[in-house]
């Protein structure tokens, strides 16, 4: 078993704070070991503690669209979120829940050490980029020790605000030249769409 496999093991054993009480089962994440790109939504909903999956509901469906908008699909990435069991009632889970579930996904990190994370909303962006507002630094990336790191907006937040969605589009398709170069010798939309050579500057 690898580690991460461990680890997801650990997660769905795991009573370190009340949602251990509530939850269907825990979602630990899922995706390719050597996945270059990480995704970190907020928590599981009522399907995701259904199936033990993350992403599965209506803003998996939104998502899985958006990935295929620049020529991935989910098991292309991976998939996790910041806490692993689904909070009552689909609430914010509180500062002591994300503080126990922290170290989940901090080994998560390491243990794939992706090129590019992606956060999905606010609660995943509190965590690499405190203190600051979605609205204004969505789809912005910050470089730190040659990963990037992109506040995007949660899918959920587009389904219920539509004027959010061209955004949300716009962050995504901006990615597709970087995709191209992790993803490399793939054909399709993103090497297709990618500025030409002169234009575009190695990022790794
Ligand atoms: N929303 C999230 O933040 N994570 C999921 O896994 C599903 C919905």
């Amino acid at each position: 078993m690898s580690e991460l496999d461990q680890l997801a093991a650990q997660i769905r054993a795991c009573q370190r704070c009340r949602l251990a009480q509530t939850r269907g089962q825990a979602v630990p994440g899922e995706g390719p070991e050597n996945a270059p790109i990480l995704l970190i939504g907020e928590g599981p909903g009522a399907q995701e503690d259904r199936q033990g999956r993350p992403f599965v509901g209506r803003s998996g469906a939104l998502l899985e669209k958006l990935l295929a908008s620049i020529g991935l699909s989910r098991g292309d990435v991976f998939i996790a979120n910041v806490v692993k069991c689904r909070p009552p009632e689909n609430r914010d889970p509180l500062p002591d829940e994300i503080a126990a579930c922290q170290p989940y996904l901090d080994r998560q990190v390491e243990l794939l050490r992706p090129r590019l994370i992606l956060t999905l909303g606010r609660i995943s962006m509190a965590r690499y980029f405190p203190g600051q507002s979605i609205t204004r630094i969505h789809g912005q990336i910050r470089w730190v020790d040659d990963v990037g790191y992109v506040p995007m907006f949660h899918p959920a937040a587009a389904l219920r605000n539509p004027q959010w969605m061209a955004a949300m589009r716009a962050d995504f398709a901006q990615l597709a030249p970087l995709v191209a170069e992790l993803y490399p010798g793939r054909s399709g939309e993103p090497l297709a769409s990618a500025p030409d050579d002169a234009q575009q500057m190695s990022l790794f």
